[in-house]
């Protein structure tokens, strides 16, 4: 009896190991080293994230309305309205990136050295959409070319999915935020109407949210990424004639700092792999 026991719990140590290890957990781990519980937490944090994994249904979240009293604000500021009536203008790729750069009514424009405006091809199957350039990209002038990118490109790559040959890649705000503080809702706003045409000028079949700030953007403020992750989203705007499927992602460069959340993200990639080859005819 308590020779089995040890065995047993041998066993299921060695199983937990092997689980974490899956997981690319050791980093985790020595991170908290100094914790005492740190690994059976850790476990714990692992066993709910693994329950999430399982296919689960959730009712599509319909695009919130901000606040009144910020909406109102938002609808009476004169810079989304001048931002607004530039992206109607812009007929071609260039114009709308001409009007950006040209355009002066975003805050964050002061501090950055270059407009970020896209990387990618053209008329790309698939469209993915950042949160804001960091120091990188502001310094180069090309959306995740820094850290987060090297890491977004190497989780795309797995899925045959490259800014090479078949996606473009653009951000919710086009200059850096100062000290890379998440984007005011103003910002966003004022950014927005950029955005919207940019979309249907690619006109994407799908469009890849990348992290929080790009999915409440497009999909409204309910739209969690933990989720609505590996369910796909209608979107449409008012250039748009049809909606174009989302799907949202969690950020790399949260994946960075929580890399617990990578076994997740790797079901997620999966699913739009799946996506791609039943959907979109380059894949098949
Ligand atoms: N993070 C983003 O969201 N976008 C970038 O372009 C770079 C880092």
């Amino acid at each position: 009896g308590k020779t089995m026991k040890l065995v047993n719990n041998g066993l299921q140590k060695l199983n937990n190991l092997k689980w974490l290890k899956s997981a690319g957990i050791e980093y985790y781990c020595s991170e908290k080293k100094d914790s005492k519980n740190s690994l059976i937490q850790t476990l714990k944090e692992l066993k709910i994230n693994e329950a999430k994994i399982e296919p689960h249904i959730i009712k599509p979240t319909k695009p919130q309305p901000v606040a009144k009293q910020e909406q109102t604000a938002l609808t009476n500021n004169p810079l989304i309205a001048e931002a607004r009536a530039l992206a109607d203008k812009a007929t071609s790729l260039d114009e709308l990136r001409n009007y950006l750069e040209n355009f002066n009514g975003c805050q964050l424009k002061e501090f950055a050295t270059h407009t970020v405006f896209s990387d990618g091809v053209a008329n790309a199957p698939i469209l993915l959409l950042g949160e804001a350039p960091g120091a990188t990209e502001d310094e180069q002038g090309i959306p995740f070319c820094g850290e987060s990118g090297v890491m977004l490109d190497r989780m795309l790559e797995s899925i045959n999915i490259s800014r090479k040959t078949n996606a473009y890649i653009t951000n919710t705000v086009f200059w850096r935020p100062p000290a890379n503080r998440r984007p005011t809702n103003t910002e966003v706003e004022i950014c927005k109407p950029f955005v919207e045409k940019h979309i249907a000028l690619i006109k994407p079949k799908l469009i890849i949210l990348i992290g929080s700030t790009a999915t409440t953007s497009l999909l409204g403020k309910k739209a969690v990424i933990s989720e609505i992750r590996q369910n796909n989203y209608p979107y449409i705007n008012k250039y748009l004639s049809i909606a174009i499927p989302t799907t949202a992602i969690f950020h790399p460069a949260y994946l960075l700092r929580q890399p617990s959340q990578k076994k997740n993200t790797w079901y997620d990639l999966l699913k739009i792999q799946d996506f791609l080859i039943t959907n979109i005819s380059e894949f098949q």
